[in-house]
């Protein structure tokens, strides 16, 4: 293979710090230790069955049930401890939170207190695991409220509730054919591949962008009988094709790993929807604010995408809790529009008016 003179992680980190001279350092360590424990889950993700951690033939975790009642996978644990096991140490956190644990995660005393906190979807898709389908690692950076840096003490949930507008750094690692982080630190989106023989991450897609138009979308469609009016009607029309409304073909993809389908829209244009539907009405979306959307938002608009709840942009929500769900709509910025404008029309907004109800006087 040819030498190419190929940017490193750390160096595109150091030669981004270089616009902020007074800057510690700690934020580029952060997130070399965050790259570390992704490269990690990346061998383990990798080995599949030969690693030990499948188990059992669903790969479960025991009897183990995470805080959204979901069952946890062995990888999904062990995910969860080698974040941990890299960010804990080196005193640039006050405290993590993650999917897989109910509460804020202290910093232990043995080590020191920072300024920063982590949170994160340590594996994302995990259903695949057992198919050998991609899945990922997702994480936001946040800073922690300035009485947590001066006094060093316990972070609480409500330390953690700040809109995706506060992030100071966001990403995913997907482990796919090739390793991938896709990272911003606010200065647009670039994506790295871990080159396996030096075990570092290089820079391959700098600056990425996400086309404005798209003739492709991703939802499941299985809970079409659950979706609101406004993605009802999005999604006829991109089905109608040419002979609908939009006057173009669509094509449909849904691979069940949100990172997977970031990804792909990342490099190819396109628009996800997970959104806020009536299959469980306790239930305000399926994915989580604080360690899926809004990372992947931020993602997104560094790219030039759009993130939205359908309603609102997404980075401007202020969270209510830290395992809160939403809805989530993100990818190529038209689009995007087009179904906030859908949800927004006077038509939509009446549909809670019995009158407008489906079969009623005002609807045929
Ligand atoms: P997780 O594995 O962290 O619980 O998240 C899986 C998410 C997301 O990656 C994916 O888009 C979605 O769940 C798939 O949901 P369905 O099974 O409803 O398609
Ligand atoms: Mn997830
Ligand atoms: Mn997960």
């Amino acid at each position: 293979m040819p030498l190419r003179n190929r940017t490193t992680l750390t160096q595109y980190l150091i030669e981004e710090r270089r616009r902020f001279p007074g800057s510690s350092g700690d934020f580029n360590a952060l997130i070399l230790d965050v790259a570390l424990a992704c490269k990690a889950i990346a061998r383990a993700v990798a080995m599949g069955e030969l690693g030990g951690m499948y188990g059992d033939h669903a790969g479960a975790a025991g009897a183990a049930v995470n805080v959204q009642g979901e069952t946890q996978k062995k990888l999904d644990v062990l995910s969860n401890e080698l974040f941990i096991r890299m960010n804990q140490w080196a005193g640039h956190l006050a405290g993590m939170a993650s999917e897989e644990m109910d509460h804020p995660y202290q910093i232990p005393a043995q080590f020191p207190r920072g300024k920063y906190m982590l949170v994160f979807d340590p594996l994302d898709g995990s259903s695949n695991i057992d198919v050998n389908v991609s899945v990922g690692s997702i994480f936001s950076v946040l800073r922690a409220p300035q009485d947590v840096i001066d006094s060093g003490r316990d972070v609480t949930e409500q330390d953690f509730l700040q809109p995706g507008s506060q992030q100071v750094a966001a990403g995913y690692a997907l482990y796919g054919p090739t390793t991938m982080l896709v990272i911003t630190v606010g200065n647009g989106t670039a994506g790295f591949t871990l080159e396996p023989n030096l075990g570092e991450f290089m820079l391959t897609h700098p600056k990425l962008q996400v086309p404005a138009d798209t003739q492709e979308f991703a939802i499941n469609a299985s809970n079409s009988r659950f979706w609101e009016a406004p993605i009802k009607r999005y999604v006829d029309e991109c089905l109608a094709g040419k002979s609908g409304a939009r006057g173009k073909d669509f094509n449909m993809r849904w691979i069940a790993s949100m990172v997977a389908e970031a990804h792909r829209i990342l490099m190819r244009g396109g628009v996800f929807m997970y959104p806020r539907d009536n299959k469980d009405p306790s239930k305000a979306g399926r994915l989580r604010l604080l360690y899926e959307a809004n990372p992947i938002g931020m993602v997104m608009e560094q790219a030039g995408g759009r993130a939205s709840t359908g309603r609102q942009a997404m980075l401007s929500v202020q969270p209510e809790g830290l395992h809160q769900r939403i809805g989530l709509v993100f990818g190529s910025k038209n689009e995007v529009e087009r179904i906030e404008r859908y949800h927004s029309e006077p038509s939509e907004q009446q549909n809670d008016n019995p009158l407008f109800a489906e079969r009623s006087l005002f609807r045929i």
